[in-house]
């Protein structure tokens, strides 16, 4: 496996790129490793290429992909407008887990974007990801490298459970850092607008340009959400998933409570918890995806977690629920996903 943060030019596996971007550019289906999750990449100008990334995913065709690129200066090659607060975004956040929506010029394939007038970008920070984008030289298309609806790929492996038969190439570049995708935000109007909580935290971007607005969508659930993928059943475990939602101690003994009527009844029961508070439930699995004091390790470790579960038969997920600040903002947005919205609040 090649560590993430190795150089691109001392990278063992530096044919294996190049024979990927090769791979890229006469049409092929590549997944590999960025800072966020894995893609599953295929040039963006082709039509053909882009439909079998669809295909493979079993995803639906009204969801638009992001472009990915290895360079800022491709951005004005493929979008019509870089208003003043998207140049700031880009400085700020480029290469790194922030994708942009911009009005673009009608020369990406069209199923991309979904028959929209904006088109998603963004330049990734993972040396393979950069790598291979430099050498295709043209924009990839990329969506997340699981099934549609399966939690997003963290590692090869996940990739390969997923999608093997279904791609060309699989550069495997170990775990990625993140763990949870891209930050999402359009930025054709005036004031940006978050569509999907991500990578980079909603008080960064206030930080580098002053105001964001959050999608209606996002703060309620039951309005027509703007970011058109958000609409479906998303990063979901095939277990029946709870996520509990409280003051801590509350929490702990509700779960502590449901999971053991869930028990007599003879599900298999999975808690997903943190380091912190693991010794403190007794069920089938207990998985703790990181630290509550390190936020940032939570969201590294959660779709290993939900594949887990999965792997280990559980039929039940307990899940707590984390503060809704930095990063453990869009860590529940996926938890709401993956739980399909059931939550119980004590
Ligand atoms: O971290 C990531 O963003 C990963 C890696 C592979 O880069 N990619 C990823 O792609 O998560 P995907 O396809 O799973 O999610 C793309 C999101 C969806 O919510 C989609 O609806 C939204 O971006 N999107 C794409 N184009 C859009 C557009 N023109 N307007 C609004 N939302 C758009
Ligand atoms: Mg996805």
């Amino acid at each position: 496996k090649v560590p993430a943060g190795m150089e691109p030019d001392e990278l063992k596996n530096r044919e294996e790129v190049i024979r990927a971007a090769d791979c890229l550019r006469q049409g092929g289906l590549v997944a590999f490793p960025t800072e966020t999750v894995y893609g599953l990449g295929a040039i963006a100008t082709s039509e053909q290429a882009v439909a079998q990334i669809f295909a493979a995913k079993g995803r639906p065709s009204d969801n638009p992909l992001i472009i990915h690129i290895g360079d800022k200066d491709q951005l004005s090659h493929w979008v019509s407008e870089l208003p003043d607060v998207a140049g700031k975004l880009v400085r700020s956040f480029w290469p790194g887990p922030l994708t942009l929506v911009l009005p673009h010029q009608g020369n990406i394939a069209a199923n991309v974007t979904a028959g929209l007038d904006t088109v998603a970008v963004r330049m990734p920070s993972h040396p393979v990801a950069l790598a291979l984008l430099q050498l295709a030289g043209e924009p990839v298309a990329a969506p997340s490298a699981n099934r549609s609806g399966r939690p997003s790929p963290t590692e090869a492996a996940h990739v390969w459970h997923d999608l093997a038969g279904r791609l060309d190439i699989l550069l495997d570049g170990g775990e990625t850092g993140v763990g949870v995708e891209s930050t999402v935000v359009d930025v054709t109007g005036e004031i940006p607008v978050l569509l999907r909580p991500g990578g980079i935290t909603v008080e960064a971007l206030t930080r580098a340009v002053g105001h964001v607005e959050i999608d209606a969508g996002l703060k309620q659930e039951e309005s027509v959400p703007r970011s058109p993928g958000m609409k479906y059943r998303h990063y979901a475990p095939q277990a029946e998933m709870w996520l509990v939602e409280g003051q801590e101690e509350h929490v702990l003994a509700r779960i502590r409570e449901l999971g053991a009527d869930a028990m007599r009844r003879g599900r298999k029961v999975g808690i997903l918890t943190t380091e912190e508070h693991a010794d403190k439930f007794h069920a089938d699995v207990v998985i703790p995806c990181g630290r509550r004091s390190d936020p940032l390790s939570v969201a590294r470790g959660l779709y290993q977690a939900l594949r887990t579960f999965d792997a280990r038969g559980v039929d039940f997920i307990l899940a707590e629920a984390f503060p809704e600040k930095g990063i453990f903002y869009s860590v529940m947005n996926r938890l709401r996903k993956a739980a399909d919205g059931k939550v119980i609040r004590v």
